[in-house]
């Protein structure tokens, strides 16, 4: 049997940077001077080929195709972190932690970022490349732990504690981020912690990371009381079932657990210092305590291995919110930009730079 199905495309040359959006392009058709049609002939594997070798099926093979396309006329870049979805991972040029996303968006050379991430991650491209469209395929993408601290809050705590400098993790919004002296995040936070010369500094939002840290340094850590509604989902007894059921599996678990699940794990580290340590374990089997997204990059990458959720229950809504059509619509209708106010990101930039120059 051919192996191959195929279809015919109509399709109109233009300008790609005119390009409209597929809503619009419908309503145009009937005007289009016939000169200016072409028509496309699409070929992609049949459905008996599909998902094998990880093949995406058929409906996400075509939109990543598209995706790709739209991407290279538009000269964008698809940033995507480690807790997307599969077909969302697959379609991206880059994927990786907050911190390896940050550094590549202010790296790339491309006139546009898609940020397949929640706002926050999105916003710190646009902090460091305010020259550069960046856009979010999801406007309600956002993390509740960043959600968790105002800055009226932190000012409050500023007041308590005068003379304690500001570390803020990277899931903090921009306003944050320029009431704080420098950023971290769950690869850098101990560096970072430890960067300063004060014997006392306050960590916010996130009381678990400020907890893990203090473990790990002599200074007195003030922390606010957020936390990541996604990763205490992982308890203790996820851990030792799986222990149980898998007895030679490493664990390895964020640092945004909770303390009880942290004194459980063999490594702590951030979903991007997994992946770099997944494939030089000795262990054939390792136990994942993060949000499962982090499960299908580590199986593709290390095929030999097996890797084994903490807790089935660790799905951090918010990151799933964007799907292939949402990345192909925001590419096609350039929505929805992230811009940081001027005074803002100014202030907020010298935080994250401190902390891309301590690296
Ligand atoms: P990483 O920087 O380790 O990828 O973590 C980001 C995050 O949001 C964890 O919940
Ligand atoms: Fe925020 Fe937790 Fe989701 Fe990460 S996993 S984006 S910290 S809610």
């Amino acid at each position: 049997m051919f192996p191959y199905s195929y279809w015919f495309r109509r399709r109109v040359k233009e300008d790609p940077s005119a390009r409209k959006s597929s809503h619009q392009e419908q309503e145009d058709r009937s005007k289009v001077p016939h000169s200016n049609v072409f028509i496309e002939f699409v070929v992609y594997p049949r459905q008996d080929e599909e998902r094998q070798g990880g093949m995406l099926p058929r409906q996400e093979s075509h939109l990543a195709a598209r995706i790709r396309e739209l991407a290279e006329d538009r000269n964008a870049i698809i940033l995507a972190h480690n807790y997307q979805r599969p077909e969302v991972q697959d379609a991206a040029d880059f994927l990786g932690d907050s911190l390896e996303l940050s550094q590549k968006a202010a790296k790339s050379d491309a006139e546009i970022i898609l940020f397949c991430g929640v706002h926050f991650m999105a916003e710190t491209a646009s902090i460091l490349c305010p020259d550069k469209t960046v856009l979010i395929p999801e406007l309600n993408a956002g993390c509740p732990m960043a959600d968790m601290i105002t800055i009226q809050g932190l000012r409050n705590l500023r007041n308590e504690h005068p003379k304690d400098p500001v570390v803020c993790y990277v899931n903090t919004s921009a306003d944050v981020k320029a009431e704080s002296d420098i950023c971290c995040t769950s690869a850098n936070a101990l560096r970072v912690v430890e960067s300063i010369e004060e014997p006392e500094v306050i960590f916010v939002p996130d009381k678990y990371l400020a907890h893990y840290v203090s473990t790990k340094t002599k200074k007195e850590i003030i922390p606010w009381k957020g936390f990541c509604p996604t990763h205490i989902k992982i308890l203790p007894e996820h851990v030792t079932r799986q222990r149980r059921l898998h007895p030679k599996a490493e664990v390895m678990v964020h640092p945004e657990c909770t303390p009880p699940v942290i004194a459980l794990a063999d490594k702590v580290l951030s979903t991007g210092g997994m992946c770099s340590y997944a494939p030089k374990s000795s262990a054939s089997e390792i136990i994942v305590g993060t949000e499962t997204g982090l499960l299908h990059r580590l199986r593709k990458e290390n095929p030999d291995k097996r890797f084994y959720p903490a807790s089935e229950l660790a799905v951090c809504p918010n990151m799933k919110l964007i799907t292939l059509e949402k990345v192909l619509w925001s590419l096609e209708d350039m929505k929805h930009e992230i811009k940081v106010p001027q005074n803002i990101r100014i202030k907020a930039k010298m935080a994250v730079d401190k902390m891309l120059e301590g690296i």
